[in-house]
Parts: C-alpha cells; structure tokens; sequence
C-alpha cells in the first residue's frame, strides 16, 4: 500500500509526472471528471485548517467521488481516546483513501502500519506537509518552467515551519537550486535539517536575518507565518512574530520577474498591499493547491488498485 507521509517517499520521477499530470487537469478538467466516481475520500482534521481539508474535499469532488469526515478531534471518537492506529483502521472500512492532519509529530505514520487504504499526511505537528510542498513544486513550476537552478529566499519562522522543511527537501533534489534562509537566530532551521539535507548533500545556501539585503538575488520569495501553536511561551511569540513583513516598498530591489510565494494563512507576515503585485502569487498557489490533491488522488488510488 502506497502512503505519502513524506515527500521523500516520492521519487523525482514520481513528481515530475504529478506535475504533469495537474498541469492536464487544469488544462482538460472534464477528462477527469469521472476518473473517482463512486469512490470516497476521508479528511480526518485533527488541527485546524481551511486550505489543506477544504481542496483535499474540492479535488475528490472534480474526480467525480464523495467525501466524509471531521473538522476538529473533539467530533471524533479521539475526545474518548481512541488510538490514531484504531480511527484510521475504523475509517479504512468506510473510506478509499484518507487524508489527515494531527498535531503529533509521526501520527500519521503510525496512522499507516495497520491501513487498508491509502494515507495522505495532512500535516503533522511542526515537522512535514508533504502536500503543501506539492503544491508549491506545481506552483513554481508554473510560474518559473522550472525547478531546478532558482535563488530561493525562505524567510520567517524556519524552525517551526513544516511547509519551508518539506520545501528544502524536495527543492533540494533538482540541480543547481540556491536556499537563502532568512529568519531570527532563534527561528533558524533545524539542526537536522541543515546538517542531513544542506551540508551532507552539499547544498548552496546561507543563513541571514537580511530580507531587504537578499532581496535582488531571489527568483522566489517563500514567506511563512510565525507558528504561534508551537511556541512554549508566549512572550516568545510576541516578540518574534513581527520579525519580518513584507511591504511594497521592500520589493524595490526584487527582480521583475521575483514570485512571492506562502503557504497561507498569512498574519502579518505579508502586507496586503502587496497583494496587487504581479509577483504576489499566494493566491494562485491555493488554487494549485486543488489540482495536485487531485492528481495525487489519482495516483495512491491507482496504485492501491482502487480504480484504472
Ligand atoms: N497551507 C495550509 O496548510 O493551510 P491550512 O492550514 O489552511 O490548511
């Protein structure tokens, strides 16, 4: 049974042919339209989200399929203690292929060991998104023909931020990509991270706390939010959060052809005057967001023999 609780789990190959795949959908969505008729989709939302559960249910919905869940574990038999293993494994009985998002680091892998059915990973806590980072490769893609040999500044909450690691992962995959990490000392990526991903496989990138410095380099701007929900204390929060905030004026040495990206939702992180850029392309990142859910659909049901 094929899972994605990684983006590791898929190859190169694999998700230049996702991309392929999304880039037809959006081309001829009628070709697909029927492709999951009579198939279901569960979206099991132990954390908040509007972006991630809502185009997982869109995307099933354009494949001609139906989808159940919940929103929130207090609607779900969680709230008396149920174990993910036995949700998942209960849902295997009712559902094709499930998506979920729980805020323990793992869960969804333990999720896996006794499905009957695919499982997507949603989110899990402050450590992958592996759907996010699909969205963005399909987004980047679209907006650059290409993911290899790209200046790309992260900037923000990298510690904590699940999207911008999923993100060094992959992006580090293609040739000749530069990583410019730009956040607070205290926000830094992850140890791991750096070590596993940057060093070891001999990665370009540089470590700044200088947005406006870096600027003129980036062929992408990837912001994040602050990740309020996995800070121990508040006062820590409070004074971080505002650590960057991308303002019109902040772009006056940014390339012409510069794509602002972010996985959303946004706080403060992006002024919305910045939103009628041309180079702001966070809201055609969320519509990508639907198109690669419904190719990767396709593809575990394939592969799971769920349908042709
Ligand atoms: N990007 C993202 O995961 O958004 P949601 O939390 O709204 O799903």
């Amino acid at each position: 049974m094929k899972h994605l609780i990684d983006i590791m789990d898929l190859s190169i190959e694999e998700l230049d042919e996702m991309i392929d795949v999304a880039k037809d959908i959006i081309a001829d969505p009628e070709k697909y339209a029927h492709k999951c008729a009579g198939k279901k989709l569960a979206t099991l939302f132990f954390e908040p989200s509007t972006r991630t559960r809502l185009s997982f249910e869109a995307a099933m919905y354009e494949l001609g399929g139906n989808v159940l869940g919940f929103s929130e574990a207090q609607s779900s038999s969680a709230a008396k203690g149920e174990s993910v293993s036995d949700t998942i494994r209960t849902v295997g009985c009712y559902a094709d292929i499930i998506a979920m998002r729980h805020p323990k680091e793992g869960a969804p892998i333990a999720g896996t060991r006794r499905s009957t059915v695919p499982v997507i990973n949603a989110g899990d806590g402050g450590h992958n998104h592996p759907t996010q980072t699909l969205t963005d490769l399909l987004t980047i893609s679209r907006e650059k023909g290409r993911l290899d040999h790209l200046t790309i500044g992260l900037c923000g909450d990298l510690k904590f931020g699940r999207t911008v690691h999923s993100l060094i992962n992959a992006m580090s995959r293609y040739t000749g990509n530069r990583f410019v990490l730009i956040s607070p000392e205290e926000l830094k990526i992850p140890e791991y991270l750096r070590y596993e991903t940057l060093i070891k496989k001999e990665q370009d990138f540089v470590e700044t706390g200088d947005l406006e410095g870096a600027m003129p380099e980036l062929d992408i701007l990837y912001m994040t939010r602050v990740q309020r929900e996995r800070f121990f204390n508040e006062q820590d929060y409070l004074r971080l959060k505002d650590s960057y905030i991308l303002t019109p004026d902040k772009l006056e040495y940014a390339k012409e052809d510069l794509s602002i990206l972010h996985p959303l939702p946004r706080v403060n992180e992006i002024s919305v005057a910045v939103d009628d850029d041309p180079r702001a392309r966070y809201f055609e990142q969320v519509r990508n967001g639907k198109y690669i859910r419904m190719a990767l659909i396709l593809k575990l049901l394939k592969e799971a023999g769920t349908i042709n």
